[in-house]
């Protein structure tokens, strides 16, 4: 039996400036898509991949992640006061959600840093990070995915999605070797990041991961990347080419619905995307929709 994965990293920490001024006073991923905080439907995912232990790594500024998941007595008295179950039970519902912990990042060294901060919490066991500028469509299959292949294979796992090439230059970029399993590809080499044009594949990581313990040892002495940051993908190449202790890193290529909230035209898109979708809304929203955009220039 492989071991049963249960704890979720989120790094939360950045200071979110491409939503400025939104985001001087409040975290970006408390920014609403539609109704619901995007750190919500993260979180959601990782309970829904039966991930019940989350690790948020926050920093300044960030106290309204642990608000949200957390009671809200004086509302919740309201609400019951009033008799508003509907109301309520969405309130409850971000606080029941999972266990919730918090530690803070410090200095802003970059993602892999972030990540090593989690390594007392997760101790040596295989755990999952999910990042939450992306946002993966709930009736579409990654994480629970990512984490069988990680038990199959005994080795590190992300999430990879064909990109346009001249996106790549946005992402960590994955070399790879097909395996005999049609979304499941061998990773040999990454590159966070790679300048326009020198990407050597489209296959761009996306923001899920679950990964062995060893990638903390790794981190550890992983010297600070692009951007001068401490990059999680620099680990992962150099656990990709050692993979007689680190186990290898694997790549499950992911084919389903995927919102990016991470700068504000994906995000306008993202909530529209979703929109549509909602029995609530998008009857409603649809229409207008077509029409608003038939009068566009
Ligand atoms: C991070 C990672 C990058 C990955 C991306 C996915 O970059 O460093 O490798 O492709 O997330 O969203 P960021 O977008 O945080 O700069």
């Amino acid at each position: 039996m492989p071991f049963q994965i249960s704890k979720a990293v989120i790094p939360a920490a950045g200071l979110g400036t491409r939503f400025l001024p939104a985001t001087k006073a409040m975290p970006k991923e408390m920014l609403p898509v539609v109704d619901k905080p995007a750190i919500q439907y993260v979180v959601e995912e990782a309970v829904a991949a039966g991930l019940t232990d989350v690790l948020m790594i926050t920093g300044r500024n960030k106290n309204a992640l642990e608000n949200h998941f957390d009671r809200n007595g004086e509302l919740e008295a309201t609400l019951t006061r009033k008799g508003d179950t509907d109301k309520l039970d969405k309130v409850n519902f971000s606080t029941n959600l999972a266990d919730m912990h918090y530690v803070r990042q410090g200095d802003p060294l970059g993602l892999g840093h972030a990540v090593l901060r989690a390594k007392m919490h997760v101790g040596r066991e295989p755990f999952a990070v999910l990042l939450g500028d992306d946002i993966i469509d709930e009736r579409d299959v990654l994480l629970s995915r990512m984490i069988e292949v990680q038990g199959q294979r005994n080795a590190s796992v992300v999430a990879l999605l064909e990109v346009d090439p001249e996106q790549a230059h946005l992402y960590g970029v994955a070399t790879v070797e097909a395996t005999e399993e049609e979304d499941v590809v061998r990773i040999t080499g990454l590159v966070e990041k790679p300048a326009p044009g020198t990407a050597p594949s489209n296959l761009a990581v996306i923001g899920r991961y679950v990964l062995k313990p060893e990638v903390f040892d790794v981190l550890e002495k992983t010297a600070p990347g692009k951007g001068g940051e401490i990059q999680l993908t620099d680990a992962l190449e150099t656990m990709a080419i050692a993979p007689d202790w680190t186990g290898g890193v694997y790549g499950v290529v992911f084919r389903g619905r995927r919102y990016d909230t991470g700068d504000r035209l994906d995000y306008i898109k993202a909530i529209i995307q979703l929109a549509v979708d909602r029995d609530d809304l998008g009857p409603d929203l649809t229409p207008w929709l077509k029409d608003f955009a038939a009068k566009l220039d």
